[in-house]
């Protein structure tokens, strides 16, 4: 019988973290706003050992991951130290051989550092994505995003061009105009490697980390 894990990622300490109690999740994610992709504002450093103590009086059986800007074992060992029981992971491995991304996006990705992301809605506008309002998406900074952020209603009443030019620019891994998806963590990240190596090498770092961290404190 396959065995079916039920998770809810929440951003904030709000109504959706006590939604996700009540529905019965298995594992809550606590995702910081360094997270590529959709999000809200807090930081990962803080939310999660927040998060870790309210599961640790209202549901102690619930697993913890942190998320948002972990894509190494440091933040692998840091999100453990945190209170995590493990984490999850997208930017490292929107990095990977196996991802279907487009050769183009994956070298502006790399040659990107964290600074070189913003959260914004102008993805949502030219997508037609309609989240709630304190949602926005992490991406790289680009042409489109210069000309577009901050002037969301402007981009509104040019959608249908702009969308189609958006719409074009992925299909081309034009990385001035797609949204190329990914969060801070792209500072961390110099290659484009097979997925297993990305795995086996966070966790061996992880518990030199976690070592080297022990013997500090004898
Ligand atoms: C390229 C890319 C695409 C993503 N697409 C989705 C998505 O469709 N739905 C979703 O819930 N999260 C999506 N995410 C968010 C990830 O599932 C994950 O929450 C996030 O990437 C974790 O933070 P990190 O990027 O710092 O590792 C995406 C992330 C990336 C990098």
């Amino acid at each position: 019988m396959p065995v079916v894990w039920r998770s809810a990622t929440v951003c904030a300490v709000d109504q959706s973290f006590f939604e996700a109690l009540e529905a019965g999740a298995d594992i809550v994610i606590a995702q910081g706003a360094e997270a590529g992709g959709h999000g809200v504002r807090r930081a990962t450093m803080t939310l999660v050992p927040e998060i870790a103590d309210l599961l640790a009086r209202e549901s102690p059986e619930t697993l913890l991951c942190a998320s948002g800007g972990i894509a190494d074992g440091r933040g692998l060992a840091a999100a453990l130290a945190l209170g995590a029981d493990g984490v999850m992971v997208g930017t490292r491995f929107w990095a990977a051989e196996e991802a279907l991304v487009h050769p183009k996006m994956h070298a502006a990705g790399i040659a990107a550092t964290g600074d070189d992301t913003l959260r914004t809605k102008v993805t949502d506008i030219v997508r037609q994505k309609d989240w709630p309002e304190r949602f926005d998406t992490r991406i790289v900074r680009n042409a489109f995003t210069a000309q577009w952020h901050g002037k969301e209603g402007e981009l509104l009443t040019q959608r249908a061009a702009e969308t189609a030019r958006f719409n074009a620019a992925v299909s081309e891994g034009d990385a001035t105009v797609a949204g190329l998806v990914a969060g801070e963590a792209l500072g961390l990240i110099e290659t484009i490697e097979p997925a297993a190596q990305i795995v086996s090498r966070m966790v061996n770092e992880a518990v030199d980390v976690l070592k080297s961290t022990a013997r500090m404190a004898r």
